[in-house]
């Protein structure tokens, strides 16, 4: 095999630095933006195995002088792919592996919001529980209640599942804020069981509103103060996505006013920084980005992300290419 080096931002769990190594060269470096561009620039490096905090934007790109970037996610909106694209360089990314982890912390937001179930555990562990009480802790039902997705990709459609299987009632907009035909083949095994409505009707009717769509220009703040005064009053925010499709200080103040009851998110907008405000407020659900944490799960990416880097350091095209 030629010499080939790959730069990996930030080791990646078994067995991916192991496919690495038998790619090329590995060198691991945790660089900053400044730091990323440069090591793009000096021609030394074939692939680049980056974190989803590595931003791959045009500037630097149109110095880089590597064949491919692997990314070590699902979404890859800290790349500019068409810059890529522009550049030659192919872009690689993690999909299929982390549908149902992430759905299930779609789930465990929509419960633990609906229950309370964080703030309860801080009520025993305070030792504050003297017994059983008729009115301790009243939250509000799953079952029979509507649940609102923005977007029906793979890990809407795993959402949707779960929830029904708890007997809510599944509402959809593919792609929001805008639409697009969804025909009974692309419905599959939800034909007749979710309802496909606007993005206006979705946010009016939802009693839990999920969001599953990739941050792009058009849902960069897609849920603003005017979607939440469109939102019930009893509504809860799930977001599980990207947290700038959310405007955060409105969120705070849409809860704090009551204008909505609630969120359980595992994204924010300045990630790891939270809206002045956010951290202070009961009725949330505060998650630190874990949709794809399970150990099996972290370990089917970093072999999908390895062979990708791989295929690209011998010049061949990725098994999980991301189109421009
Ligand atoms: C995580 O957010 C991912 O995109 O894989
Ligand atoms: C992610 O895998 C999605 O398409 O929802």
């Amino acid at each position: 095999m030629g010499h080939v080096k790959i730069l990996v931002t930030t080791p990646i769990p078994a067995p991916g630095m192991d496919i690495l190594a038998a790619a090329g060269e590995v060198e691991v470096l945790a660089v900053d933006h400044a730091g990323l561009k440069e090591r793009c620039a000096s021609g030394e490096y074939s692939v680049v195995v980056s974190q989803l905090r590595d931003r791959f934007d045009a500037e630097l790109l149109e110095s880089a002088r590597i064949t491919g970037i692997s990314n070590y996610a699902v979404g890859y909106d800290n790349i500019d792919v068409a810059a890529a694209a522009a550049r030659g360089i192919t872009v690689a990314n993690t999909p299929g592996v982390l549908t149902d982890s992430t759905a299930d912390i779609a789930l465990l937001l929509i419960l633990s919001t609906a229950r309370r179930a964080i703030e309860a555990d801080h009520f025993v562990r305070s030792g504050a529980f003297v017994g059983w009480e008729p009115e301790l802790m009243l939250g509000t039902d799953v079952s029979g209640r509507v649940l609102g997705l923005a977007g029906f990709g793979r890990i809407a459609r795993a959402t949707a599942r779960r929830a029904l299987g708890f007997g809510m009632t599944v509402k959809f907009c593919p792609r929001p804020p805008g639409d697009r035909e969804v025909d009974d083949a692309e419905l599959g095994e939800f034909a007749g069981r979710v309802a496909h409505v606007s993005w206006d009707e979705l946010v009016a009717t939802s009693d839990f509103l999920s969001l599953h769509v990739p941050l792009t220009e058009s849902t960069y703040h897609l849920v603003d103060a005017d979607t939440f005064r469109a939102m019930k009053n009893s509504a809860i925010l799930i977001n599980t996505a990207r947290g700038p499709i959310v405007d955060e200080a409105e969120l705070v103040t849409a809860l704090r006013e009551r204008v909505i009851a609630g969120a359980g998110l595992d994204v924010y907008e300045r990630e790891p920084v939270l809206a002045p405000g956010l951290a202070g407020l009961p009725n949330t659900v505060l998650l630190p980005h874990v949709g794809s944490a399970t150990v099996s799960v972290r370990s089917e990416m970093a072999r999908l992300c390895a062979e990708n880097a791989a295929a690209m350091a011998s010049g061949l095209r990725p098994l999980h290419p991301v189109d421009p």
